[in-house]
């Protein structure tokens, strides 16, 4: 029996997560025990907190936990530490899930909602983001303070550390190995000193992986060629930062940010399992939410923790049968095809299994 810890969160989060449980159920019935947790914005009303002490233990004892989204405007004008989002770190850093993976890959049938010309899209669009997770500005010194002269500043503190660095670069080059073997280190070191240090220690790293070839790219450039070569990139490595940025920008070029899971994962195998999306408060509770992202979360769940690779396989093959299909929750839905509901995607997945 594997504990899985389960988030619901806020917005959209309870909606995604629902249809994922049920998935999970089908596909491996009896073999999880689901604990659900407070965490966000549901928590700081009960609670007080994002992200209270109880609901942390609980995910640390687990297996593994899933997470739908938090966040929305009720919060917005928490002060930060009471901000929903701050529970979210305080999970990732509690549960030292330093490596953050996202597969940015073009379903076949889904390449009409590819907005990038066809002659580029259909070169085929694959590569995993290894976005590091538990360092740089997020978790840097926040402050706002008063110059001299009176006059309001901030500033957000940007660190690694070399071991910071050295651990999220094996994780990106090991990745490769099963791969294509390229990785591209992507920074901004004609600028930055943390960007330098990043490329020294990723370059000496790369001594350990002579199969691997490794390209560097600053950040600006990087966001470039994503879209002009996509099917160029097969591992890409960065700091937490650019990696929230461009996970973004390449959920766009896959069709939509609702497709796309998070494996979340530290020294051992117990990760931390999310869609890539937010908490989309302007849809929450009218059934049009897209559950794939975090039915491929759990996919990647019973893959990385649990080694159940037939059933994550089983899960990925309905996602992708019932796209052939021709069905389309709204945020991916072109014409020609065949708009359902979120519980209704959720319905046809399971069909499926
Ligand atoms: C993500 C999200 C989060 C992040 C937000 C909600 C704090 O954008 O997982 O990419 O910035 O990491
Ligand atoms: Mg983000």
């Amino acid at each position: 029996m594997k504990k899985v810890a389960v988030i619901h969160g806020d917005g959209i989060g309870p909606e995604v997560i629902g249809a994922t449980l049920e998935v999970l159920k089908k596909v491996a019935p009896g073999k999880f025990e689901f604990e659900s947790v407070a965490m966000g914005g549901n928590a700081i009303d009960k609670y007080g907190v994002p992200l209270p002490d109880e609901s942390l233990k609980i995910c640390q004892n687990a297996d593994a936990t899933l997470l739908g989204a938090v966040g929305g405007p009720k919060w917005d004008n928490q002060p930060p530490e009471l901000r929903p989002e701050k529970g979210l770190l305080g999970i990732r850093s509690g549960l030292k899930v330093f490596a953050n993976i996202r597969p940015a890959k073009i379903f076949a049938p889904l390449a009409s909602a590819c907005p990038l010309r066809k002659d580029i899209a259909e070169k085929g669009i694959d590569f995993i983001i290894v976005r590091e997770l538990t360092g740089g500005i997020y978790f840097g010194k926040h402050e706002a303070f008063t110059t001299p002269e009176g006059e309001r500043a901030a500033r957000d503190v940007m660190e690694y550390t070399e071991h910071e660095i050295r651990r999220i670069a094996h994780v990106a080059f090991r990745m490769a190995m099963k791969r294509r073997k390229i990785v591209t280190s992507i920074d901004k070191a004609n600028i930055l000193t943390v960007s330098r240090l990043w490329r020294e220690v990723v370059e000496d790293v790369a001594k350990e992986y002579p199969e691997v070839k490794l390209n560097h790219l600053y950040v600006d450039n990087a966001s470039m060629q994503l879209i002009r070569i996509p099917s160029e990139f097969d591992v890409i490595v960065t700091e937490n930062t650019f990696g929230d940025i461009l996970s973004d920008e390449a959920s766009q070029i896959v069709g939509s940010i609702g497709m796309i899971p998070s494996a979340s994962l530290g020294d051992d195998n117990r990760g931390l399992y999310e869609p890539i999306h937010g908490s989309a408060p302007d849809i929450a509770g009218q059934d049009k939410a897209n559950p794939i992202g975090t039915i491929l979360a759990g996919a990647m769940m019973l893959r990385y923790s649990f080694d159940m690779m037939k059933e994550a396989d089983a899960i990925e093959n309905a996602v992708d049968d019932v796209l052939k299909a021709g069905l389309r929750t709204p945020d991916i839905f072109t014409e020609g095809t065949k708009l359902i509901t979120g519980s209704g995607m959720r319905d046809e997945i399971i069909s499926r299994l």
